[in-house]
């Protein structure tokens, strides 16, 4: 395991790299660099999605559905989130780490938002939190900003929302509905979010609200013209088998890598081909025949 501090290319050259901040983020839209969000839940991802040199890491709330298997996000608690965001925050040290607010840990008051948002710095080693929704969560964002907690927005389809959007769709596909994301996109960034995240929503207007906010905006199912991208890496490693989402774009099928890796170890063991004395612990020949001279069977 190499311990060498990663390097990245910047304009001057190749650097040390150094802990990503969303200080970042701004210099990056300003200079026209896009940045690269990954999810992850445990340590061994941090670990290698940190060594790829991705800018930020998400323990999204997506854990629920990808790693915990529950039909939706809306299950997932704050002790689910902790857990997960601890595991991940030993594992990474220069992305730049997001802790997803959970389904009813920051829509019940400002209060509550701003205590729950403190929980995933103070206790889980996050530097910033993410929540759905637009001028309706312009007050938290505003509180939880003014705590010294970072805030990504997320706005278009919000999966905690999946109920009252009547299923994981494309959003904001009406002039309306356009219009009505534009405005949540600028509510947030008034209330001080440093970021914000753009879902299943027309690639012409997330071009469009990534051009008129100061922000930078993450796509994912958003087109190419968002300052950056997000993936769920089970998604992008193909280790989630229920379905892949039409923006996905699979870099691997790690579930018919496991389900092969699974299956020849079935077969060695039904074989007895494993384990051999490769993988066996020996002893010396003068102590096993002193054991067995004391048990009386040499
Ligand atoms: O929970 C999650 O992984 C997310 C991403 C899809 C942005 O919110």
């Amino acid at each position: 395991m190499s311990t060498e501090t990663p390097k990245v290319k910047t304009k001057a050259g190749e650097t040390e790299r150094a802990k990503v901040t969303t200080r970042l983020f701004r210099q990056k839209k300003k200079d026209g660099e896009v940045i690269t969000m990954l999810t992850a839940y445990d340590y061994p991802t941090a670990l290698a999605v940190d060594r790829a040199g991705i800018d930020a890491i998400l323990v999204g709330d997506s854990l629920g559905m990808v790693v915990l298997g529950y039909p939706n996000t809306l299950p997932v608690t704050m002790d689910d989130m902790l857990h997960h965001s601890r595991a991940v925050s030993r594992g990474a040290h220069y992305a730049l780490l997001i802790g997803d607010m959970p389904f009813m840990s920051y829509q019940v008051s400002v209060e509550q938002a701003v205590a729950n948002a403190g929980r995933f710095l103070q206790e889980a080693g996050m530097d910033a939190v993410k929540l759905e929704g637009g001028r309706e969560r312009a007050e938290a964002v505003r509180q939880i900003v003014a705590a010294g907690i970072p805030v990504m927005g997320h706005l278009g389809l919000t999966p905690q929302s999946v109920n009252t959007l009547g299923g994981f769709r494309p959003q904001a596909r009406t002039s309306s509905a356009a219009k009505k994301l534009i405005d949540d996109a600028f509510s947030l960034e008034e209330a001080g979010a440093f970021s914000v995240v753009l879902e299943s929503v027309p690639a012409r207007l997330a071009e469009w609200v990534s051009k008129k906010l100061s922000i930078p905006t993450i796509g994912i199912g958003a087109g190419i013209g968002c300052d950056g991208q997000v993936l769920v890496t089970h998604d992008l490693l193909g280790l989630f088998d229920r379905f892949t989402p039409k923006f996905v774009k699979q870099y691997a099928s790690m579930h018919s890598v496991m389900n092969d890796a699974f299956t020849g170890f079935k077969n060695d063991v039904e074989a007895r081909s494993f384990p051999t004395d490769e993988h066996s612990v020996t002893i010396k020949e003068e102590q096993w025949q002193a054991l067995l001279k004391e048990l009386g069977e040499s």
